[in-house]
């Protein structure tokens, strides 16, 4: 008896071993590509984004979630050449679709910054998208998805080379989004809905268009999101990666941590230094090394390739502007609209019109 009571813990502790060391094995050829990391909102919370202090060294960094030794523990990387060196590259991924202001330009200047994804919206409606607040009752839905800019929008981030984010937005944007694109797209850090019943995760049928279209959603690790409550572990987080899995493939799962930008994170997956047991723990629930490795980063490099692709086949820019009713804001200049010229006669005739009654108000 003393002998079998010995031996099971002993077994389970090789077992477990063995799928860590394979893990790490696979992470050394394949890095962590995670979809969202927001550390560059601590350093502007920590530092007001002068990173000339001392203190905001990413190597001694100690209340973040991340920094250089904990990446370098979780086996993050990023793209191919910057690995190949002993590097971890970052790409720029830009969260909220206000950012570009309703600008064309705009945006395409952000490409040319190093933008190479855009969320369409934050927790608010552009002028040209809906947010998930609306599936959620918060905000009234105003596009009812994308309209006829915002399709302009998506059209131009295809030919660019900007994979479109589908992270935060409602619903009818979700299906809008995936049925004109031309090429794949991500939710950079969302969950299953089905597991966790919060609006800012993937239904099922949604779902099924990421598996029909080759797109990736990368699994957010928010405790909110994973167990809908303060309270989860990593293993639930295995849960809705294995979920994504049997619905929509393998290749449709990927990683979207959302370290440094949440509060509570699931037990075992406190900071980025913990990726290898997660992937430790889908070798024991059976993932395939193939599997596995799509999930570290391979399922986003094939997006992203696609990606520039479709960017390479697409040669006429957008050049139609938001309509000037859509545009919002109150400092604007209005060159460039044809109706421009009748909306400050507009104005002009109602200040005229106003004027008597301020001066009967006024009677100085
Ligand atoms: C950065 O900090 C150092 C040391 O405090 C100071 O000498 C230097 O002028 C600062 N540089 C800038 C660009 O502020
Ligand atoms: C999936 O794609 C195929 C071929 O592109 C299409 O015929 C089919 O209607 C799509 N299914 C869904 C659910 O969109
Ligand atoms: C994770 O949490 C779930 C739900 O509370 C629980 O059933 C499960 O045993 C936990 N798993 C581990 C490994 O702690
Ligand atoms: C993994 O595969 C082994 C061997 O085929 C099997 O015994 C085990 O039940 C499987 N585990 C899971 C979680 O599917
Ligand atoms: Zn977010």
């Amino acid at each position: 008896m003393l002998i079998i009571w010995w031996l099971w813990p002993l077994l389970a502790i090789c077992a477990s071993d063995s799928f860590q060391d394979r893990a790490k094995e696979i992470m050394k050829t394949t890095p962590v590509i995670d979809g969202h990391n927001d550390l560059p909102w601590q350093l502007l919370k920590l530092f007001n984004n002068k990173l000339n202090d001392s203190k905001a060294n990413l190597n001694t960094l100690t209340a973040t979630h991340t920094n250089i030794p904990k990446l370098r523990d979780g086996f993050v990387g990023g793209i191919t050449q910057a690995f190949s060196e002993g590097k971890i590259a970052s790409l720029i991924g830009v969260e909220g679709g206000h950012l570009i202001d309703s600008s064309l330009g705009v945006l395409r200047a952000l490409y040319h910054l190093g933008m190479r994804y855009l969320t369409l919206t934050h927790n608010c409606n552009t002028p040209w998208s809906d947010n998930w607040m609306v599936d959620k009752g918060d905000d009234k839905a105003e596009s009812h998805g994308l309209s006829d800019f915002g399709k302009r929008v998506l059209k131009e981030m295809n030919r660019l080379g900007v994979m479109i984010d589908l992270s935060h937005v409602a619903v009818a944007t979700m299906r809008d989004a995936l049925q004109l694109s031309k090429a794949p797209v991500i939710f950079s850090h969302s969950s299953a809905y089905s597991l966790c019943h919060h609006r800012r995760n993937v239904p099922d049928d949604i779902l099924q268009l990421v598996k029909n279209t080759s797109s990736l959603v990368m699994v957010n690790f928010y405790s909110m999101f994973v167990s809908c409550s303060k309270d989860a572990n990593l293993s639930q987080v295995a849960d809705h990666l294995d979920y994504i899995k049997k619905v929509a493939g393998a290749e449709a799962v990927g990683l979207g941590g959302d370290y440094d930008g949440v509060t509570e994170l699931p037990k075992g997956l406190e900071d980025v230094s913990k990726y290898p047991d997660l992937i430790a723990e889908l070798l024991r629930r059976n993932w395939t090394d193939t599997e596995v490795r799509g999930v570290l980063s391979d399922n986003l490099l094939r997006v992203f390739s696609e990606v520039e692709r479709v960017s390479n086949i697409m040669q006429v820019p957008e050049e139609e502007p938001i309509p000037l009713d859509k545009l919002g804001g109150s400092c604007r200049t209005y060159y460039g609209y044809s109706r421009a010229s009748s909306i400050h006669l507009q104005i002009g005739a109602l200040l005229a019109s106003l004027a008597p009654l301020l001066l009967s108000l006024h009677p100085l």
